[in-house]
């Protein structure tokens, strides 16, 4: 497996990487314009492929001074458990090295996860949310 980097040249097989978020049960993220789109507008993204199929990928979204958010890390269903997230997430945070603050959203099921990674657990977040089954699912109010 190897991580790479997507550049503007890169062709991705944008129909797969919908795939993966289906199989996670994110849906189809409204089409493979928009998830082209999406990787595309990020600061960086970075793509783990067992030769040349996807199995998983990150992204961040940064000014590339000082503050960068990872989003979508998502690992392929069927190939989870062997690694890959957590390659994916090393490079990532490699990467990212010069960026004194990344942050991320995640469920709390997934917390000990990226604590292990050497993320800290914040009280200072804040969202807005057009969809109201989102505001259903992660508002502290909800509780
Ligand atoms: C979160 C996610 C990306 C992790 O990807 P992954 O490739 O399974 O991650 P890893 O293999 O690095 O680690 C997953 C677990 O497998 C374990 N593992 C890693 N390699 C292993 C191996 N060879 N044998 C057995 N277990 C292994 C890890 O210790 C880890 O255990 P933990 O869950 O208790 O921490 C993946 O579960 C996913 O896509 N989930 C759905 C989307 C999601 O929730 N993304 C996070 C958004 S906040």
């Amino acid at each position: 497996m190897n991580i790479k980097v997507l550049e503007p040249h890169s062709s991705v097989d944008w129909a797969y990487v919908q795939d993966i978020f289906i199989s996670v049960g994110w849906g189809d993220r409204g089409g493979i314009q928009y998830i082209e789109k999406a990787f595309r507008n990020s600061y960086r993204a970075w793509i783990a492929m067992e030769r040349d199929t996807v199995l998983g990928f990150v992204r961040a979204l940064s000014d590339g001074v000082y503050y960068a958010t990872l989003a979508d890390l998502v690992v392929h269903r069927n190939q989870q458990k062997q690694g890959t997230g957590s390659l994916l997430l090393q490079t990532a945070l490699s990467d990212l090295k010069h960026i004194p603050t990344v942050q991320l959203m995640a469920v709390q099921e997934k917390h000990n996860y990226y604590e292990r990674h050497g993320f800290k657990r914040v009280e200072t977040s804040m969202a807005r949310y057009l969809n109201p089954q989102k505001e259903q699912l992660f508002l502290l109010s909800r509780l």
